[in-house]
């Protein structure tokens, strides 16, 4: 906020997001407000509610939409409004071919080395244009400025960059790729690169996780656009507009908010496990996300079906609970992962389970955030096994959330997280049996070891937390258009 009055003094902040932060849905004459399972809503609500602005998503609740008028502005959060959300309601026609097909039958598993084929489709890619569009155009409706920042989340809109700025040229548009960008072989799959890569250009900043991310980019544009690519200074021109690349590792609000409500860890021990109907010392691993086959869920039950051939004893005194919340389950590669993962748990619960004894629950509901605490801080590890993951905000969430400073986080390899989180135990979850001795060794962990590693990835998670995240982004923002304003007198 501060940063937002210092550095941008008078500056309007937008926001273009695929994602609500809040879900208001109507049953009879009720209205109950939801808060998405998101990385990307978890970390970019905490930055709104500190500088105020509008966040422009696609409208995923009934409630306002039923209404006569189709209420599209509300002011949230609801308890404490600090910003507004303006919803675009999208007919069915454009979620099926913009979001299911294009964001996440095409470009997600594009970006995604995880083995399940990207599938582009002609009418998923109009129904995308169109969507873009109707946002850029959202943008313009709502700007109140010349120059606003607007802020673009994600790959749901490649496009918008370019729209926005044919609409609001004098904009400082700032657009953050929350998945990885693949190598450029990879990109060339899709046979709208030229035009996705040319949308993106239209940015003033374009950020990703990491430099390694950067430099695909890098390679991807240098293949296919005629371009200036200038790596020393980090930036792309295109048709004399100049477009800055860089890194900018995303995270968590500090202190978290969830934090504050919660009872003391051995009350959460005690409470977590007594409803889950466990014994009240047996072990507990956990792992929490949606249900996305990125993210490794059925490579951790293998993991524990290794641990627990290998090691029987263990059997009894230690249990895998995984939360999963349903995602995109109208897709078949989303319904089927949930299949087999209810599959793989009966087999794996047959062959190692006795009485009442079972080795993994599979919790598939969503939890809103003081659960999900709850569940971190009652748990001895977290498991996050994702087999590639832009960064990962759960791995931070995990150890934000325990203030005893104890419990072991194991971390996969192929998330950006792991690249600044090395002081979690870090696997390859597709070897079951290293993810296996790594649970062993967190199981076994001495209570000092735990408090050491914990302390500095607390510490690390702290100092870079979202607001750094916005505020390297925002100050890197203020430069260019100080720039500008030089320019601008020069002219
Ligand atoms: O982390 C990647 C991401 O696409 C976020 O950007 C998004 O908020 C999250 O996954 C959830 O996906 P969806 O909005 O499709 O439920």
């Amino acid at each position: 906020q501060r940063l937002l009055h210092d550095a941008l003094p008078g500056a309007e902040v937008l926001i273009v997001a695929n994602r609500e932060p809040y879900i208001h849905i109507r049953t009879g004459q009720k209205v109950t407000v939801q808060t998405p399972a998101s990385g990307l809503v978890s970390a970019l609500e905490p930055v709104m509610r500190a500088c105020g602005g509008t966040w422009i998503a696609h409208g995923s609740g009934n409630a306002d939409r039923e209404t006569v008028d189709r209420n599209d502005k509300i002011a949230v959060p609801p308890q404490d409004p600090a910003y507004t959300l303006r919803r675009i309601w999208l007919t069915d026609e454009e979620q099926d071919g913009y979001y299911y097909g294009l964001a996440n039958e095409g470009l997600w598993p594009l970006c995604h080395i995880a083995f399940v084929r990207p599938t582009f489709r002609e009418e998923d890619w109009h129904a995308y244009e169109i969507v873009n569009e109707r946002f850029a155009d959202a943008v313009a409706q709502e700007a109140r400025t010349e120059d606003p920042i607007v802020l673009v989340q994600d790959y749901h809109f490649a496009l918008a960059p370019r729209m926005i700025r044919e609409r609001l040229p004098r904009a400082t548009i700032i657009t953050f790729w929350h998945i990885p960008w693949p190598n450029a072989e990879t990109f060339g799959i899709c046979p709208w690169k030229e035009r996705i890569i040319e949308g993106l250009l239209g940015s003033t900043i374009l950020g990703f996780h990491t430099q390694f991310h950067c430099n695909n980019f890098f390679e991807t544009v240098d293949r296919y656009v005629e371009s200036r690519i200038d790596r020393e200074r980090a930036t792309v021109t295109l048709g004399g507009h100049e477009t800055m690349v860089r890194p900018y590792p995303i995270s968590i609000e500090w202190p978290p908010r969830a934090l504050a409500s919660q009872p003391p860890v051995e009350t959460c021990r005690a409470e977590v496990r007594r409803d889950l109907g466990l014994p009240p010392d047996i072990k507990l691993a956990v792992g929490i996300e949606r249900f996305d086959y990125t993210k490794g869920l059925l490579d951790r039950m293998k993991a524990v079906d290794a641990l627990l051939t290998s090691t029987p004893s263990w059997k009894g005194h230690f249990v895998f609970v995984q939360v999963a919340a349903p995602t995109r389950s109208k897709l078949f590669a989303y319904s089927n992962l949930q299949n087999e993962a209810e599959a793989l748990v009966e087999e794996i619960n047959q062959r190692h389970g006795e009485g009442d004894y079972k080795p993994i629950l599979l919790i598939v509901r969503h939890h809103e955030h003081d659960e999900v605490f709850k569940l971190f801080r009652a748990a001895d590890l977290c498991i996050v096994s994702s087999l590639h993951d832009g960064m990962n905000l759960v791995a931070k969430e995990f150890v934000a959330a325990r203030d005893d400073e104890q419990g072991v986080l194991v971390l996969s390899s192929f998330t950006g997280a792991s690249r600044e989180m090395s002081e979690a135990l870090i696997v390859n979850p597709y070897h079951a049996q290293e993810m296996a001795q790594a649970i062993e060794t967190a199981l076994s962990m001495p209570a000092q070891e735990q408090r050491e590693r914990i302390r500095v990835m607390r510490q690390q998670v702290q100092e870079r937390n979202v607001y750094r995240w916005a505020g390297r982004m925002l100050l890197d923002a203020a430069q260019v258009r100080q720039r500008q304003r030089i320019l601008d007198i020069g002219n």
